[in-house]
Formats: C-alpha cells, sequence, structure tokens
C-alpha cells in the first residue's frame, strides 16, 4: 500500500512522519538512479509541469532533472512574465489548463497558499516548490534525509537554526518537519530582533507533545552547544521596505573562524542555498568551501534522490522501477 498515490504535497502540516520515512526508504533505493550508476525508464511517456513564478536554481532544476532520470518529460515556465498570468489570466484558470496537459504539476508563486489553490485546480498531483512565506516542503524533505544520512536520527539533538526565521518558508518546514518525525529536539531559534520565528510555526511544535525545548536568540554565540546549525538568507525578496532588509544584512554570519572558535567540532552545517555572496552580506562564508562540517552540497545533491522518490510515490510506480533498469552508458566523474 503506496499511502502517497495521486497525492498532492503542499505542506509539513499535512504530511504524516510515515510519509516522509517512506520517501527516505525510496530515496535511498534510488540513489544509484540519482547519482549516475543506473538507468530507469519507468515514467517513459509521462509529463512533468514545473511551473516557476518566482526565480529558482534548485528546486526548479533538480524537479526538472528528477523527473528526466525517472524517463519522465518536463515542461517548464521560468517567471511570470512568459506566461498569460500577464494577461490577467487566473493562476486558477493556469492550473486548470495545465492540468491537462501534465500527470505531475510543482509549482513555486511568491504568494503563501499558491500551491493549495493549484491543487484545489486539478486533479492530478501538485507538489510545493515555495509558496510565498509559507512552506517548501521537499526542500525541508531533503534537509531532514541529509541530516539523517550524517548522523542518524536527530532525536535529543540540539539544532540551532540562523538567519531569517520569519520569511524564511525552508525554516518553517523544516522545523514542522523535525518536530513530527523525532523526540526531544532542542530547538535554538537565532535571529535578530523582529525576525523570530512565527506563533504559527512554534504552536506546530508544541502540538507534536514530543517534549521538544525552544529557546530564542539574537547572536550566533548561541551555536555553541549545537549538533547540527541551518543558516539561512536573509528573505529580501519579501520585505516590503529595501531600508529595512539594508538593517538586518550581515547580522549573522558564518565562516571558518566563527566555526573553530565557537562550535563543536564535529558540528553538521547546513545551509539550504542560495548564499548571499556579496560583501555586505556574506552570511556563509567561502572560506568553508570544502569543510567537512558543510553539508551544503550534499543537500544539493539530495534534492534529486528526494524528488525522484516523491514522484515515484504520486505516479505510484515505486515497484516498477527496477523493470526498465540498467547500467548508465556515458562518462560518470567521480566528483560532480
Ligand atoms: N533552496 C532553494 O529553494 O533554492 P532555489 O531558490 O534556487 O530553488
Amino acid at each position: 500500500m503506496n499511502p502517497l498515490e495521486g497525492k498532492d504535497i503542499i505542506s509539513i502540516e499535512t504530511l504524516a512522519a510515515s510519509d516522509a520515512r517512506a520517501i527516505f526508504d525510496l530515496s535511498k533505493v534510488i540513489e544509484p538512479f540519482a547519482f549516475r550508476q543506473r538507468v530507469t525508464r519507468v515514467l517513459e511517456g509521462a509529463v512533468l509541469a514545473n511551473l516557476f513564478f518566482e526565480p529558482s536554481t534548485r528546486t526548479r532544476i533538480s524537479f526538472g532533472t528528477a523527473f528526466n532520470r525517472l524517463g519522465g518529460s518536463v515542461r517548464d515556465t521560468s517567471g511570470v512574465e512568459t506566461t498569460s498570468l500577464v494577461k490577467g489570466e487566473s493562476l486558477r484558470d493556469t492550473a486548470r489548463v495545465v492540468g491537462g496537459y501534465a500527470d505531475v504539476i510543482t509549482v513555486r508563486h511568491p504568494q503563501t497558499g499558491a500551491a493549495k489553490e493549484v491543487a484545489d485546480a486539478v486533479g492530478v498531483p501538485v507538489i510545493n516548490g515555495g509558496d510565498g512565506i509559507g512552506e517548501h516542503p521537499t526542500q525541508a524533505l531533503l534537509d531532514v534525509y541529509t541530516i539523517e544520512a550524517r548522523i542518524g536520527e536527530p532525536n535529543g539533538k540540539t539544532i540551532a537554526i540562523a538567519g531569517d526565521l520569519k520569511f524564511a518558508r525552508v525554516i518553517h518546514s523544516f522545523v514542522r518537519l523535525l518536530s513530527k518525525m523525532y523526540e526531544g529536539i532542542n530547538f535554538k531559534f537565532i535571529a535578530p530582533n523582529g525576525l523570530q520565528m512565527p506563533a504559527n510555526v512554534q504552536e506546530s511544535v508544541g502540538s507534536t507533545g514530543r517534549k521538544h525545548t525552544m529557546t530564542f536568540h539574537n547572536s550566533i554565540d548561541a551555536i555553541s552547544d549545537a549538533d547540527v546549525i541551518y543558516l539561512t538568507r536573509m528573505q529580501e525578496e519579501r520585505f516590503d521596505d529595501p531600508a529595512e532588509f539594508q538593517r538586518y544584512r550581515g547580522k549573522l554570519r558564518i565562516d571558518r573562524k566563527t566555526l573553530d572558535s565557537i562550535a563543536k567540532p564535529d558540528v553538521m552545517l547546513l545551509h539550504p542555498m542560495p548564499r548571499d555572496s556579496r560583501e555586505a552580506s556574506n552570511e556563509l562564508d567561502h572560506d568553508l568551501d570544502g569543510d567537512p562540517r558543510l553539508a551544503m552540497f550534499n543537500q544539493t545533491d539530495n534534492g534529486i534522490p528526494v524528488r525522484m522518490a516523491i514522484f515515484a510515490l504520486v505516479l505510484d510506480v515505486a515497484d516498477q522501477i527496477e523493470k526498465t533498469a540498467h547500467p548508465v552508458n556515458w562518462h560518470v566523474p567521480d566528483k560532480f
């Protein structure tokens, strides 16, 4: 029995912990197909509509790559300006039309709730690739998959989350997923005053009844006892007033010296990317590139098996992947 057959993935709130576990289990099986050791054509003939109405590099390309690596075809939009939304078409009409063309829809949109609106308009599964300041559930799934791959289930661990916690949807999904999958996490929320974790996310943590703790900080020094640090960007595009963003940028930064002097020696450092590398921000310094503590590129690589697993489950082909499997027949480098 596949509990995700035909389902939408809109929010971590409506995803069961057992659903996330099914995605992780299949992601592991799919890794050889994601990491270019084996090929499957299990979704040959299927079409993904990858509707992106906001900028994206990782999510749009990895959704498309994941679908292609299952043998399916992808049709993309990139930005609102190339679609008929600019002629006044409603999102609902756009969704209904595309639902007639594609077998599954992924959507990113600047408005919170937009992915649900698309899902309500169509019969095919819809996967949220980020809706405003709401959620980014597939990012959270690949983040937590990356944590488990390195340190196992993070029950009882101290997880420090630093940056723009108010507007960063990846954080909202990440905290919700951790709090429903595990026991006794010590959450340390580190943000400048004014950008702290929204009340509804804090309530989600409390509603699990799983004895998590939450403490609130505004200095990066609070990472000192963390087993895992998750740093995120100040979300410039969410501020109505550019001057307000300028007040926050560069307030929380991590570089090699910070980790060496403050953090546990074996800490795991995550970032969802993009990192803001402009000098005035430079939240995550390039001097940590290649440092074994930094798991950021493990996260981006894991976007492929996790998103392949999601497509295979919602389209209910997980048990057929082997039928068309064969080794790759092109040159694959040892290191991507
Ligand atoms: N992490 C993430 O959502 O990146 P993109 O905005 O590039 O998709």
